[in-house]
């Protein structure tokens, strides 16, 4: 993203502001209460972590954020306004977010990925864009010259013509992150964006999360891999069997003998080791 391109929000008067907040969330499918009467609040340029063991309800809380699922109970108020449970009205309210299982196009290129979410922005008319007229035109090129500088942004500057599914897996996370971004958002959620990297892949992904962020973006992140929560992270709330155990930051939910036993248990396979490095699985 270029300096000329900057995705404004954070004001000097506004950092710290709420940007998003859930008000006793609670999902059910059937009997089962997968997300049980959650509150969260997230603050304006804060990057804020969501942990919990496989199962705690992390995903399908993201799925209540994001109007994927109309919450059973409780409501989501973005920016001021309680939001409608439609995927399409959220990210033009400004939420993006990626998947725990990557959904990229994977017969287009990455530059076409990215330039699908930037297509919400857009205001061509359908007869425009059949006719490909002069306004249909410039906004194409605007398009992709943004796209572009969102795959530099992500770093993959040369990925532009590689098709997704030829990406490798890090690469493909990162795609999935600039089609986030080219939608403008506000606030990004990330379902586990270190998943399957290796080490040096996981840094660049912490990287890449810290210049999101000083772009004036909050930032939600569910991860499995406990050094880069606690590293990366304001504030971190732990979920388990759906409910909220602890919200604090990384050094209170870190030292909290609560969120440990939540992952490694009490039973005779228990150990001492510190809660650490969990490889972020896909369920
Ligand atoms: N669409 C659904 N219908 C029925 N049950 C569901 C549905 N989605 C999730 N669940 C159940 O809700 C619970 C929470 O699942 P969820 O995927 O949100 O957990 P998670 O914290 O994201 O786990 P993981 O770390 O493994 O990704 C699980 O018991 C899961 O089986
Ligand atoms: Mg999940």
């Amino acid at each position: 993203m270029s300096a000329s391109h900057p995705v404004p929000d954070a004001t000097a008067a506004e950092a710290g502001s709420t940007i998003l907040s859930a008000e006793n969330v609670t999902m059910r499918f059937g009997g089962l209460t997968a997300v049980d009467s959650v509150n969260f609040r997230v603050a304006r340029g804060e990057i804020m972590g969501l942990i919990g063991p496989n199962g705690a309800g992390k995903t399908t809380f993201f799925n209540c954020l994001t109007g994927m699922y109309l919450p059973t109970a409780g409501q989501v108020v973005f920016d001021g306004a309680v939001l409608p449970p439609k995927p399409r009205k959220v990210v033009r309210a400004g939420m993006a977010r990626t998947f725990q299982n990557i959904r990229l196009f994977g017969n287009m290129t990455a530059l076409e990925n990215v330039m699908v979410g930037r297509y919400c922005r857009t205001t061509a008319g359908p007869f425009t864009s059949i006719i490909r007229g002069p306004k249909f035109r410039r906004e194409e090129a605007a398009v992709r010259a943004r796209a572009q500088e969102l795959l530099d942004f992500v770093g993959l500057p040369n990925a532009t013509e590689i098709l997704a599914r030829n990406l490798p897996y890090g690469d493909q996370r990162r795609l999935e992150i600039a089609r986030a971004l080219a939608t403008d958002p506000k606030l990004i959620l990330l379902d586990e964006p270190t998943a399957g990297m290796n080490p040096q892949e996981t840094r660049q992904a912490e990287e890449l999360i810290f210049k999101i962020r000083d772009l004036g973006l909050a930032v939600v992140v569910i991860e499995h891999d406990m050094r880069f929560i606690f590293n990366l992270c304001d504030r971190v709330l732990c979920l388990v069997q759906g409910r909220a155990l602890i919200e604090g930051t990384p050094t209170e939910v870190q030292s909290d003998p609560r969120v440990i036993e939540a992952y490694i248990g009490t039973g005779p396979e228990a150990s001492d080791e510190p809660v650490d490095g969990g490889e972020g699985g896909e369920s």
